[in-house]
């Protein structure tokens, strides 16, 4: 079967589609779920494990891939998955490939009126939004939430999992063009990275927001903890600006703030029907339609690469997907 692989950490432009043999359904940790995969979804971590850089460090060569979308090709006895189910899966990397494996935890029912591209979009930025926002923000209906890079995969989950928790969601882009995108995605507001700190005071007559999602880092940091309203919380997601910042922490006492470390994986991989939970919390948003992923376009299996070179570029709207059949 074809597969996306990282031969050599030479970053996207190394990047290979391969043969390689199909996955069994016994694997090395057990019986496990097989998925014909149809759309995987490109993420951060593909572009940082092409170049070495991820806390996981497999040894090439090794397939790329986090979230899929497919159909159920076999599943261990009481997983509650049938063969010929449509499904959409989670993992740390090997998805980018036409038969792909995951343990039952990490493997949900797909509704119907989600495409496969759209499925693709979902586990890690969706199931990452509801755990920053719901366990780690503590989020209630009626709070505002900042949202930095609103306009790219996590920003747009965000948007989406902030409305379904009955949230004001004030999007901030460094372009117009993203800017649309996000309100587009369903945020209330949008507004430019620019001079951010000033246009959301105003937005909320002086109060400030309840809580900041930064997936971003860098030079955002000071003037996040400045648009807090007290007992507001900034959670710390990613860095995709490159540099992380630091917190002076007078800050925080001077208006009884947070700064909380969101790490999802971290946590929902190590606690056994955790996702399943968090999956079950989306569902009734999915049917809503309150959630309902942005794919900003499609790639061929080929052009992996090409489409975390993009990404690297910030030109990513919402979720990129490649199709693989
Ligand atoms: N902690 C966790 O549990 C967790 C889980 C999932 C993902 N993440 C992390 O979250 C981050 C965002 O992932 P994503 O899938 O949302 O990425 P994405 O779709 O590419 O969006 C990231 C956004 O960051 C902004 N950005 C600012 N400076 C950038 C730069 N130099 N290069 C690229 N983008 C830049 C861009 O928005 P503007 O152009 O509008 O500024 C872009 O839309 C990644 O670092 C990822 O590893 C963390």
């Amino acid at each position: 079967m074809r597969a996306v692989q990282v031969v050599e950490l030479g970053g996207p432009e190394a990047i290979v589609v391969n043969d390689v043999a199909e996955p069994e359904a016994e694997g090395p940790f057990g019986p496990q779920v097989l998925v014909e995969v149809h759309a995987v979804g490109v993420s951060f971590p593909d572009l940082l494990l092409s170049r070495g850089e991820y806390q996981l460090k497999p040894e090439p060569p090794f397939t790329l891939g986090v979230d899929v979308a497919g159909v159920v090709r076999s599943a261990p006895e009481g997983s509650g998955l049938e063969p010929g189910q449509r499904v959409a899966a989670v993992g740390g990397y090997g998805g980018a490939s036409e038969v792909a494996a995951f343990g039952t935890d990490s493997v949900f029912a797909l509704p119907d009126r989600l495409s496969f591209d759209q499925g693709a979009a979902l586990p890690m930025n969706y199931l990452t939004a509801q755990f920053a926002l719901a366990t780690r923000g503590h989020l209630q209906a009626g709070e505002t939430v900042l949202v930095h890079g609103a306009a790219g995969g996590v920003g747009t989950a965000t948007i989406q999992v902030a409305k379904g928790y009955g949230a004001r969601t004030i999007a901030v882009t460094s372009t117009q063009e993203k800017a649309a995108y996000a309100k587009a995605a369903g945020a209330d507001e949008a507004v430019l990275v620019e001079g951010f700190k000033d246009a959301v005071k105003e937005l909320t007559d002086g109060r400030g927001v309840d809580v900041v999602m930064d997936v971003v880092g860098g030079d955002l940091m000071t003037d996040s903890l400045r648009s807090l309203a007290p007992l507001g919380r900034v959670l710390v997601v990613g860095f995709t600006q490159g540099a992380i910042p630091q917190v002076k922490v007078n800050r925080l006492l001077l208006n009884n703030t947070d700064v909380r470390g969101v790490g999802w994986g971290a946590y929902a991989m190590v606690r056994p029907g955790f996702m399943h939970d968090q999956w079950a919390e989306l569902v009734p948003m999915m049917e809503r339609g309150v959630i309902d992923p942005p794919v900003g376009a499609t790639y061929a299996l080929e052009d992996f690469g090409q489409a975390l070179l993009d990404m690297d570029a910030r030109k990513a709207l919402g979720k990129l997907v490649v199709h693989v059949r």
